[in-house]
């Protein structure tokens, strides 16, 4: 009988990359995916490590685990319980130490190792734990890539050397590495020959990226971008996520230029404030930023754009909320992500005195986002009555009923029935709500 594998995802994109990558990996070693836990020979909880809230719901998780593990033991089925991702890297031991169910620990540059810790721990019976950093032999490792969607993520480029003073991200996927250009080709074209039409480029720094070309050569992103747009059968290129000090001139005219690279943008600012920003080491002041979006709009003036704010870190006052709030007011947002500040052990910021009282970050979210929520209405309202092409991407909850995305990446509702998943069409838009859009399909006549 075929063993299941149960693989939960926590945390950014690159980590529901990384599962499906281990769900390919273990694939190859029998195992079928499952999304009942209920019935899964094997569980893996990939982890996220970036804010307290997301490390300690690994523990809440383990506890069904434990439950469910019981269970399956008396009915006389044996349950392997990994702990991959962010929270294995960043506190390896410790957590057998807390959860003692826990079999196996990988971290997010060691899981392609995954079969043999298995195979060690099958004959050992002792929890295995596997933290190294060896990122480039990790993706000589893997199998090849397989598509779920038509659209698909393919890491470029992993780790970190910013060292934000309130992230984890440099210690928990280690410093900054960048696929070979070839590599990534290799993907791509296996990815477009099952059928894929739109790649989003996938990097904690993705704008940093820095890969060997095949002349030797270094390729920067937009040079990687301009490759993979020679390949047929790809519609769409996006990428994600971009540090400001890292969108050079190239990549800004690739948005000008390069009709496949989509007019959207996920470029995290953080803070409004100079002061704060200087404090997170974010090396990129307020006005750099504003001027930054302002050379972007205008290569691509359709240009929509999204970004990651922290309110609440150490020091923030009054008047550097405000300068937060003033920002998102000067560059208007067609979606964004806003977090409370959350002090992580082993970061610099996390030692600050100047810690901010939770009920006034509470306050300033809540106000932020309220803010947020009305710039991405009425961004999607703003696009009624237009028209524009989508990337059908999968059924939707009613019959006939499709989603798709637009150039923007907003989720687009439509029914049909002779267009398909894969295809591209041309809408008009109908209607707007906060999260989608309602399209129809335009007729030829
Ligand atoms: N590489 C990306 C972001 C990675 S983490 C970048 O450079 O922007 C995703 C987002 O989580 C960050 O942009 C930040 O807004 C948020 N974040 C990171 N550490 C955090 C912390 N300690 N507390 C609250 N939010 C945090
Ligand atoms: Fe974290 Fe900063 Fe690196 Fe982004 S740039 S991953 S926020 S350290
Ligand atoms: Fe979380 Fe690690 Fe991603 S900490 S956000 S899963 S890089």
């Amino acid at each position: 009988m075929t063993k299941k594998i149960f693989i939960k995802s926590y945390g950014c994109q690159m980590n529901v990359y990384d599962s499906d990558r281990m769900a390919e990996l273990m694939g190859g070693e029998g195992y079928e995916q499952t999304e009942d836990m209920t019935d899964a020979d094997m569980v893996v909880l990939n982890t996220c490590h970036i804010r307290e809230k997301a490390a300690e719901k690994v523990y809440s998780e383990l506890g069904r685990v434990r439950k469910n593990k019981q269970q399956r033991t008396e009915n006389g089925k044996e349950t392997i319980i990994a702990v991959a991702g962010c929270v294995a890297q960043a506190e390896g031991e410790e957590i057998i130490r807390r959860a003692p169910i826990v079999d196996i620990v990988v971290g997010p540059q060691s899981y392609q190792n995954l079969p043999d810790v298995l195979k060690e721990f099958n004959t050992t019976g002792k929890p295995v734990i596997e933290t190294e950093f060896p990122i480039e032999e990790k993706f000589a490792k893997l199998p090849g890539i397989t598509a779920n969607s038509p659209s698909s993520f393919v890491t470029v480029q992993e780790g970190c050397d910013k060292f934000c003073t309130f992230c984890v991200v440099p210690y928990t996927r280690g410093g900054e590495y960048s696929r070979p250009v070839a590599k990534i080709l290799d993907d791509a074209k296996r990815l477009v020959d099952q059928g894929v039409r739109e790649l989003t480029l996938l990097g904690q720094n993705v704008n940093a990226y820095h890969g060997e070309s095949p002349d030797g050569k270094e390729c920067t992103l937009a040079g990687l971008l301009e490759e993979l747009s020679k390949i047929d059968g790809i519609k769409r290129l996006r990428y994600t996520t971009s540090h400001p000090r890292d969108m050079e001139d190239d990549l800004i005219r690739a948005h000008r230029d390069n009709p496949l690279v989509m007019p959207y943008l996920h470029l995290p600012f953080q803070s409004g404030s100079d002061k704060i920003l200087k404090a997170m080491n974010r090396r990129h002041t307020r006005d750099f930023y504003i001027e930054l979006v302002e050379r972007i709009r205008e290569a691509q003036p359709e240009l929509a754009l999204s970004t990651d704010i922290i309110v609440g870190f150490p020091g923030e006052t009054d008047k550097d909320f405000e300068d937060t709030m003033e920002l998102v007011e000067t560059i208007n947002y067609a979606s964004a992500y806003s977090f409370k500040y959350s002090s992580r052990p082993g970061t610099p910021a996390a030692e600050s005195e100047e810690q901010i009282d939770e009920g006034v970050k509470k306050q300033r979210l809540a106000l932020l986002q309220k803010r947020l929520t009305e710039q991405q209405k009425s961004f999607n309202e703003s696009k009624i009555g237009s028209q524009m092409t989508v990337l059908l991407e999968k059924k939707g909850r009613h019959e006939n009923q499709l989603i798709g995305r637009s150039p923007y990446l907003q989720a687009v509702h439509l029914e049909t029935n002779h267009a398909t998943i894969g295809d591209m069409v041309d809408v008009t838009i109908e209607g707007a709500t906060l999260n989608s859009l309602k399209a129809v399909i335009n007729t030829s006549c």
